[in-house]
């Protein structure tokens, strides 16, 4: 009796951990793909628009280009620098919807991992 106890404690235990595991991949497949769809926008605009100074990865630095993999501002300062430009980076106001500017801002957060 004490052996079938155990045995039960024991199943119920891989099943809560097999519930808890599958929940956590669920989770982290909806974030993912939720943030893909702003990311997959903002990268296509990075390709359209910003490659040929900063380059794929961000550290092409042509026409003195900043390095986008190392850069520390905020959300908020490269919307204000895509938006506007600055010394030899033109502005993108004319160019880019504000959306679209916010959506390729946030994927330059990702080329600090790219490479
Ligand atoms: C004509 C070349 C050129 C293009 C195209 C260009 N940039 Fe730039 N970018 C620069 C230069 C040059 C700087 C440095 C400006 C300075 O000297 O103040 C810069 C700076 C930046 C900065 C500020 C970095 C920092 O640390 O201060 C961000 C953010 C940025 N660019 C994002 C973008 C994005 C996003 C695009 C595409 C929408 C883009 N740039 C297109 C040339 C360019």
């Amino acid at each position: 009796m004490k052996q079938l106890l155990l045995i039960a404690v024991i199943a119920s235990l891989i099943i809560a951990c097999g519930n808890a595991g599958a929940d956590q991949n669920s989770g982290a497949g909806a974030s993912a793909t939720a943030a893909a769809g702003v990311t997959d926008e903002g990268k296509k605009i990075y390709k359209q628009y910003c490659v040929t100074c900063h380059g794929l990865y961000g550290d092409m630095g042509a026409t003195g280009a900043f390095n986008l993999q190392e850069t520390e501002l905020t959300l908020e300062e490269r919307i204000t620098v895509i938006t506007h430009g600055r010394n030899t980076m033109t502005g993108f106001s004319t160019l880019l919807t504000e959306d679209k500017i916010k959506a390729v801002a946030q994927y330059t957060f990702e080329l600090k991992n790219a490479k």
